[in-house]
């Protein structure tokens, strides 16, 4: 069997709002966690939805945007992973992550909190509407994606 190991403890970093970034933050997400490749696989997956997001539809996505990373890996190796933006972008609607529940096969966005929700234990979103978000998934590295 293979050993996963992961690293217990909290990592933070800012990344500019770039779609450049988002690879680079795939990297240093599952370096941070200490997983191995095929356990940092649902944490990568998750983490550049949420940034992705976070670029697109907020202010981290302007000029000098930001997005805030943290990664924590809880007892019993849940990972903890969250996404902070820098609020509503100027004159662009505000609008907070939402669940998309009914979707057709032609939509051509709309997918990404579903792979969010079907990745993670649980995801949610803190703030307020009008002010910097932040989005929060727990990813069990060790569940079984092909069931
Ligand atoms: N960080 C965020 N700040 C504000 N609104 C957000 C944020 N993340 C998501 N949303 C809102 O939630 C909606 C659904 O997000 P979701 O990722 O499911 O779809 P999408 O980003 O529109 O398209 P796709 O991810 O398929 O390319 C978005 O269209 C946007 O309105
Ligand atoms: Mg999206």
């Amino acid at each position: 069997m293979r050993v996963r190991s992961g690293r217990l403890g909290v990592a933070a970093a800012y990344f500019d709002g770039t779609p450049e970034q988002v690879g680079r933050i795939r990297t240093w997400c599952a370096g941070a966690t200490g997983l191995d490749e095929e356990a940092a696989a649902a944490v990568k997956l998750v983490v550049s939805e949420l940034v992705t997001n976070a670029v697109r539809h907020s202010a981290s996505g302007a000029r000098c945007g930001r997005v805030k990373v943290t990664v924590e890996v809880l007892p019993g190796q849940i990972v903890l992973v969250s996404v902070t933006d820098d609020g509503p972008r100027a004159l662009r609607p505000t609008t907070v992550p939402t669940l998309t529940t009914h979707i057709s096969d032609t939509a051509t966005c709309g997918r990404g909190l579903r792979l969010v929700a079907a990745l993670a234990e649980k995801w949610w979103w803190t703030g307020f509407r009008g002010g910097p978000l932040t989005v929060w998934a727990l990813i069990d590295p060790h569940r079984d994606l092909v069931a």
